[in-house]
């Protein structure tokens, strides 16, 4: 008897052999390996009239109880703000982030603290020895030590552990190494991470235990496999930085308990990650404030983060000319360049243009437009972007004729920039257009030449 069946992921076609082309639908490389529910194995369904099944009673969501949960504290501030106040009991939460990264510390510091506190937890990993989490823990303080610790890539062992041990929470490192015995996929295909994710779920929801689940994620830097897991999970979290950076954020892409959006800054050190409490003045501080720099009033999530931007401008030898960028989306960087040429007089066609956030640090939001071409104008003309004396600190959206639009929080990034010192800032209030707002930052061009 068949134990796994093959699903279509565009279509929801189901067959009974692995195809390369969806008989349902056509598409290619879509049937992805499935436990076969119960009912197909078994055989046998429900006749028509066998279903007598009562209505259930709704009630207005004024009636429904809401229970007040109490949060469990892992001890780590900004983990703790990025949940939305600390785990809820009973819930999914995917720590998504790249090898290296510090996923495996991260867990590990948190299930120590909670531990210390007087919790139960238990530490599965399916990618080092118990030997290895115990060299790590070492250097992560007391806590750390005392966690429970499982060495184990059987899905089924993994299950009947948590169920006799019961944990209040639980960290499974990671998703990708476990392994139903079911399916006959290799473990970290799609069908096979969707099956461990799903039944650890169930394991989790009944017990009331709360899971992390760490998942690695590819190079383009999605989950892997588990985009499928995003709908499972209550929470999902992404860990991201670079490797050789120290800087690393968390934030928070899905979360059924907080907001969405919020970002805890982490330095990786001797003895574990540290947070960075105030990270605006870790990053204005170490503003250059040459030519080439600009300080961006950022919001992540509801708070304000002052970065610093920096851009390099050179003769290129290549056609089309090298456009690299970190921290900031490639296709935002083409339309500030175009802004910037049609509107504002700043061609850079034969010129490589290089864009940094500076620390690892990567500002998803339209607000960034300005700091981007207000750092690629000063490094084209060799004038440093200043207000006065002090360095300049900006924000606001570019829009294709060449205006200024505003953006959320424009209060509060300002409030950010003066705490700092960087008032006066330069945005869509001060500066209607990117033409003008380069004259307030760099002076007159003609000026600059002579
Ligand atoms: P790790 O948490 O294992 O990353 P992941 O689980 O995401 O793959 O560790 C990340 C890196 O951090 C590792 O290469 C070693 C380094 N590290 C420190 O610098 N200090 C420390 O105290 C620890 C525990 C790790
Ligand atoms: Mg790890």
């Amino acid at each position: 008897m068949a134990r796994s069946i093959w699903v279509c992921g565009a279509c929801g076609h189901a067959e009974a052999k692995w195809h390369g082309q969806c008989p349902g639908c056509n598409e290619w490389n879509t049937l992805a390996e499935e436990a076969a529910p119960a009912k197909l194995t078994g055989g046998g369904g429900r006749g028509p009239g066998a279903s007598r099944v009562r209505a259930a009673r709704v009630v207005p969501l004024r009636e429904v109880e809401t229970p007040r949960v109490e949060r469990l504290q892992t001890g780590i501030g900004e983990f703790d703000r990025v949940l939305g106040g600390g785990l809820v009991p009973g819930s999914l939460v995917l720590l998504g982030g790249s090898p290296g990264i510090g996923k495996s510390t991260l867990t590990n510091m948190a299930l120590g603290n909670l531990q210390a506190a007087g919790g139960r937890t238990l530490y599965v990993s399916g990618e080092e020895s118990a030997a290895q989490i115990r060299l790590r823990a070492a250097r992560l303080g007391t806590g750390a030590l005392d966690v429970p610790v499982l060495a184990e890539t059987d899905l089924e062992t993994v299950l009947a552990t948590i169920a006799a041990e019961r944990p209040e929470v639980c960290v499974i490192d990671s998703v990708q190494t476990l392994h139903a015995p079911d399916l006959t996929g290799a473990p970290g295909s799609v069908g096979q991470v969707r099956e461990v994710a799903s039944q650890i779920m169930r394991a989790a929801k009944g017990a009331g235990v709360a899971v992390l689940l760490v998942g690695h994620v590819t190079k383009e830097g999605a989950l892997a496999g588990p985009r499928v897991l995003e709908h499972l999970v209550d929470c999902v979290l992404q860990f991201e930085g670079e490797r050789e950076r120290t800087y690393r954020t968390l934030r928070a892409l899905k979360n059924r308990f907080g907001s969405t959006n919020e970002t805890g800054v982490f330095e990786m050190h001797q003895g574990g990650l540290v947070e960075v409490l105030d990270p605006s003045a870790r990053f204005v501080g170490e503003a250059t404030g040459k030519p080439g720099s600009v300080v961006l009033a950022a919001m992540e999530g509801t708070r304000p983060l002052l970065v610093e931007v920096q851009a390099l401008v050179s003769p290129s030898e290549l056609v089309p000319p090298r456009r690299v960028c970190n921290g900031i989306d490639r296709n935002r960087l083409a339309l500030v360049l175009a802004v910037l040429a049609r509107h504002a007089g700043v061609g850079t066609g034969t010129q490589d243009v290089f864009v940094n956030v500076v620390g690892g640090v990567r500002v998803d939001e339209p607000g960034a437009d300005l700091a981007v071409a207000l750092a690629v104008a000063s490094a084209a003309r060799g004038v440093a972007a200043s207000a006065g004396e002090r360095p300049l600190a900006c924000f606001g959206e570019i829009g294709l004729t060449g205006e200024l639009r505003s953006v959320a929080h424009g209060d509060r990034r300002a409030e950010e920039a003066a705490k700092f010192g960087l008032a006066p800032i330069l945005s869509a209030e001060s500066a209607p257009t990117l033409r003008q707002a380069l004259r307030a930052a760099l002076g007159s061009p003609a000026a600059a030449a002579a």
